[in-house]
């Protein structure tokens, strides 16, 4: 029997080019928002200049996008022609993401808002609060057929979503405050999304023993989510904490 997951502590560069063509079913990318030291936030409160980490440092707009086309056109060689990916972003990446997924010939399915009812607020009071995130959902060409669970999005069970009206259609606006505190107690990690956004991403879009990958495991969510869910994960990270978190989080699920 195959290991429900795998984990690679790695550049996912070096990694992608090591698997064979057309393994996943389903790719999940949290990649960078390579925002940090570039704007400011509110933090228990207080405005605090954005430090996610090293990994998350813009080096320029040209060279941002080259990065992200680089990753997306390694991931479409890796996806099944029936299979999906969602990519997930803010404004600072995810318009970088959409453009070169397009010039990649990807054929996008849906954009999500995942819209945070908890978010925190904006201090400078010169602004909007910013408080959705979105998610681009494409399979690998326009040629091809993917799996969509609508029946379980439509009479599934959202009981936080204050949006998602029962035995009435999913729409592309999602209501899911962030990541709760229980959720966080393995130890930290500077954006990891909830448990709840994933599991919904992969129930729509896998079937039970699918193979699913994450190209930016970070604290490994996409991995909670997916073997909690009886599919199978690859994750990778660069960072030997965040690789370290995420396999004590994903044990758990397997206790
Ligand atoms: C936005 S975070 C992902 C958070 C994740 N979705 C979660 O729920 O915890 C992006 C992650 O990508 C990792 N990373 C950055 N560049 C990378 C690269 N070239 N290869 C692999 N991982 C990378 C960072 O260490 C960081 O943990």
């Amino acid at each position: 029997m195959t290991s429900a997951f795998k984990i690679y502590n790695d550049d996912c560069f070096d990694v992608l080019q090591n698997f064979p063509d057309e393994s996943f079913d389903m790719i999940f990318a949290d990649p960078p928002y390579l925002l940090s030291q570039s704007g400011t936030s509110c933090q228990n409160g207080r405005l605090v200049t954005i430090d996610k980490g090293r990994w998350d440092i813009s080096r320029s707009i040209a060279e941002d996008y080259e990065f992200h086309k680089r990753w997306l056109e390694a991931c479409r060689r890796l996806l099944k022609p029936d299979g999906t990916i969602w990519v997930s972003g803010t404004y600072h990446s995810i318009h970088s993401c959409g453009l070169a997924m397009m010039l990649l010939n990807y054929h996008i399915l849906n954009e999500i808002a995942w819209f945070k009812p908890n978010a925190s607020p904006n201090l400078s009071c010169k602004y909007f609060t910013a408080s959705h995130e979105t998610l681009i959902w494409a399979r690998k060409s326009k040629k091809g057929k993917h799996y969509f669970n609508y029946d379980a999005m439509k009479n599934g069970d959202f009981p936080k979503d204050t949006i998602k009206k029962p035995h009435t259609q999913m729409r592309t606006v999602w209501s899911i405050p962030t990541t709760p505190f229980e959720e966080k107690t393995l130890g930290r990690h500077p954006t990891q999304k909830p448990l709840a956004l994933l599991e919904r991403i992969i129930i729509a879009a896998t079937r039970p023993g699918d193979n699913i990958l994450d190209p930016f495991m970070g604290s490994g969510t996409t991995g909670v989510a997916a073997v909690k869910l009886g599919r199978r994960f690859s994750g990778i990270d660069t960072d030997p904490a965040y690789c370290r978190l995420a396999e004590k989080r994903i044990k758990t699920v397997l206790l």
